[in-house]
Parts: C-alpha cells; sequence; structure tokens
C-alpha cells in the first residue's frame, strides 16, 4: 500500500490479533486494562471490526450484547464480564439489578446508555455474510430474525422515553451517555450540578492505568458524573421519574443524527429482508423525526448543530465535533451542508495547518476549551473518524470517505491502536490496544 510504512496485510493482521487478546468469549473487552467489560457503543463497532473475520463471532458479539437488554428496551452502556474487577463504578456502585425493575439480574450492567450505532454492525454481518457460503448466510439471518424485536424496542425506547417532548432530539441524563464524557458540550450544564454530601466516598480506578490523570476527567467531573449516578438510583432508575429528577439532562445533537442514521439503516434492512411492515413505517418515521429535530438545531448560514440544555432551557454553544451531526443523517439544504462540509475541512477542524492527519478532532485547535491531550476535549479518536468515512460513503461521498480511511489508516500505521491521539504530534493517548480503534482498521482494510 505505497505511502503507508508497514502492509496493509501487517496491519490488518496485529489488528486482528489484538482483538483476539481482547476476546473473553463471548465479548470483547473494551480495552484490556482501562476498560475490562463489554460497552455498548464500542461493541458494535467491534463487531464491524468482527464481521470481514468471521461472522459467528460478530453475531456472538451482538448477542451477548443483546441479552443484557433491558425489558424497557434499553441497551445499557456497560456489560460487565463476570468476576472480572479492574473498573470503577462497578457493578456494586450501579446496583442495576437490584433497585432497576427494568434492568435483568443477570449479567451485570450499569443503569445508563450509549448512542445507537447497532444497526450499523447489524447491516456489516448482513453486508458480509452475502459473500460468505450458504450456511454463514444463515446463520446471520436467523441472527436477524432472532433480534429483530429486541432491536425495534430499543429504537422504540430511544423514540419514546428518550425523547418525551416529542423534539426529535433524544435527551441524556448523563454526559457518559453521549459517549463523549468530559466534552466541552457538557461544560455548563455539569457547572450547575451541585454534588450532595450524601455522595459515598470513592476510589478512581482509571488513573491507576493511565498514568498521566491530566489524560482523563478531571476528579470535579468524577464528582459530578457519580453524583447523577446517586439521582437515578434514587428513582430506581426509572424512564418517567428520571425526566423529572435528574439535574442533568440535554438534547444530545450528535447522539440524534447516530439515530436517525440508524433508524434508516434499520429500515433498509427491514426491507431486504421482509420485516412487518409496521416496524419499518415506524423506522422511516422516528428517521424522519429526528432527523429533522437535528436540522432544527442548526444555526447559521453554515449549519453549525448544538445540543440544548433542557433544565437551562438553552442552546450549547461549543466548537466540538458534535458541530457536524447533520453531516451524518443528512437533511440540510445543499447550500448550508456545503458550507458545514467547508468547515469541516478547513483550519478550523480536518484542516488545522499544524494537523499531522486530516481527521477531525473532538474539539476544534482554535477553541478557547481546546486540551490536545485530554479525552474528549480536543484529541482525535479513530473510531470518530471510522464513522464519518462510513457516514459520508452512505451518503454518496465516496472521495470524502476514502481521505478519512487513508488519513485514519496513515495515523493507525504507528501499531498502538490507541483510544485516542494528540491531534499535532500524532503521540497515542489514553488506553493502547483500544477494540474499537483494532475494529475501524480491519474494516478500513477489508
Ligand atoms: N467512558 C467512561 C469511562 O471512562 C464510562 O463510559 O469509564
Amino acid at each position: 500500500m505505497g505511502q503507508y510504512r508497514i502492509s496493509s496485510t501487517q496491519l490488518a493482521a496485529r489488528a486482528a490479533y489484538l482483538l483476539r487478546g481482547n476476546d473473553l468469549g463471548t465479548m470483547t473487552s473494551a480495552a484490556p486494562r482501562l476498560y475490562p467489560h463489554m460497552w455498548s457503543w464500542d461493541a458494535a463497532f467491534v463487531t464491524v471490526g468482527l464481521a470481514p473475520l468471521s461472522i459467528e463471532r460478530a453475531v456472538i458479539e451482538m448477542d451477548t450484547l443483546l441479552s443484557a437488554q433491558w425489558s424497557n428496551g434499553m441497551i445499557p452502556h456497560i456489560v460487565f464480564a463476570n468476576g472480572r474487577d479492574g473498573y470503577f463504578p462497578g457493578p456494586a456502585w450501579w446496583r442495576a439489578g437490584e433497585l432497576a425493575a427494568a434492568a435483568p439480574s443477570s449479567p451485570a450492567t450499569s443503569g445508563i446508555t450509549q448512542p445507537p450505532v447497532h444497526a450499523i454492525a447489524v447491516q456489516r454481518i448482513l453486508e458480509h455474510s452475502r459473500h460468505r457460503s450458504r450456511a454463514v448466510r444463515q446463520l446471520a439471518e436467523e441472527f436477524l430474525d432472532r433480534r429483530w424485536n429486541d432491536l425495534m424496542q430499543w429504537h422504540r425506547w430511544l423514540a419514546t422515553a428518550r425523547d418525551p417532548r416529542g423534539r426529535g432530539r433524544i435527551t441524556l441524563y448523563h454526559g457518559w451517555e453521549s459517549g463523549m464524557d468530559n466534552s466541552p458540550r457538557w461544560d455548563s450544564a455539569y457547572a450547575n450540578i451541585v454534588v450532595g454530601d450524601s455522595l459515598p466516598s470513592y476510589q478512581r480506578e482509571d488513573l491507576e492505568h493511565i498514568g498521566d490523570p491530566t489524560m482523563r476527567p478531571s476528579t470535579a467531573e468524577y464528582d459530578r458524573y457519580l453524583w447523577l449516578v446517586e439521582q437515578m438510583k434514587s428513582v430506581g432508575y426509572d424512564d418517567q421519574k428520571l425526566s423529572e429528577v435528574m439535574d442533568f439532562a440535554i438534547e444530545d445533537v450528535f447522539v440524534s443524527a447516530i439515530f436517525a442514521m440508524a433508524c434508516d439503516v434499520l429500515a433498509y434492512i427491514g426491507e431486504d429482508y421482509a420485516k412487518p411492515l409496521s416496524d419499518i413505517r415506524d423506522l422511516r418515521a422516528w428517521a424522519h423525526r429526528f432527523r429533522t429535530g437535528v436540522v432544527a438545531s442548526c444555526r447559521g448560514p453554515s449549519g453549525i448543530a448544538r445540543d440544548f440544555d433542557v433544565r437551562a432551557d438553552r442552546w450549547i454553544e461549543t466548537e466540538t465535533i458534535a458541530m457536524f451531526a447533520p453531516l451524518l443523517c443528512g437533511g440540510l439544504p445543499r447550500d448550508r451542508e456545503r458550507a458545514l462540509l467547508r468547515l469541516f475541512d478547513g483550519p478550523r477542524f480536518c484542516g488545522h495547518p499544524d494537523l499531522r492527519y486530516a481527521v477531525p478532532p473532538s474539539t476544534s485547535p482554535v477553541s478557547a476549551d481546546f486540551r490536545p491531550r485530554e479525552y474528549w476535549r480536543g484529541p482525535v479518536w479513530p473510531v470518530m473518524t471510522w464513522l464519518f468515512s462510513w457516514a459520508f460513503g452512505r451518503r454518496g461521498w465516496p472521495e470524502r470517505s476514502k481521505r478519512l480511511r487513508e488519513e485514519g489508516l496513515r495515523q493507525a500505521e504507528e501499531g498502538s491502536f490507541a483510544e485516542y491521539y494528540e491531534p499535532f504530534t500524532g503521540e497515542p493517548l489514553g488506553s493502547m490496544q483500544q477494540s474499537w480503534t483494532a475494529a475501524a482498521v480491519l474494516d478500513w482494510l477489508d
């Protein structure tokens, strides 16, 4: 592959080796030490990487995740691996099985959710299976038949419990639900949260694994994260009560765009595999409602998307990767979409002259909030590069998709499959051997 230092075959082999190393049997840990369990959106991206290697193993990954789905339809953000420690907050902090009527008693799960990227994983399983033997195709189709209602229930829960005001935007009750824990997007909302005296003392584990604490959220941030979990526990994680009691309630535009896109993807799958027409109608209606909700959040001629703080009753203005939400799901008028693409390519994001690779940083390098080494406040996350490259392909922009893929691969050939990277130097940061980074590489190289 010419411009790369190691061959694509070597890189793919290393990525596959990494996923095998993180394989716990029926789930892949998100990372070997920092995240030793299954995370919901990690599992979906991991499935995307497993699909070209083994449809059978990819199906197991999704089956494990969906076996932990709550009876209300929520897919929890963590499924805890039996008997593994090393992560805080673990099952003893969440106590979901004991406190939440909708939670399964086993396996142990957290009590919040994460972005709904799972339809993409299902699509990749089906797509890859088409090029395999009849037995493999059958395995994939049986998986779809087995899980279709679960996927519908998941999407229905998001469209109802998480859009109580029918605004076409998903409401989150915890910053972790966005997957972008300490993004500047949440600063103003967290600033309004007063941590109660009853917050039990706790011991973080993440800093045991990550030597440099400035790569992780601060202690003040962790206090708030854990306080919000206490609020959730106080109402038994009840959907209705959460909307009343939670100090953090944000309509997340990026999650909403992912949801609109995922509803479209699932609707296409439903049509291809002759699923009930009423389901396909619901999916199309949700895709339309959430696309409209995303577009309604956009400001100015360049269509910058914004989150909405329900508690403060105001739009949130930050310069982060979430500004580009409508590029994922579409819906902007052409001129505004072109302006937003120019912003994506330009010096505030991928075209910043000092970037090592032309991929979108989590926060704009020209923003006052930018911190180049600090988790979601600046670093480049390969999985985000993958998501945009995949979505751009789907939107009918193959050149853009290819450019991101090539830059993403140039970054990956460094070989540590890091969770995130310093945007200017390319230094790998956070957890090494992150499963979803390997999965992105495997899909790109397939
Ligand atoms: N990303 C969070 C963590 O760092 C939880 O989802 O633990």
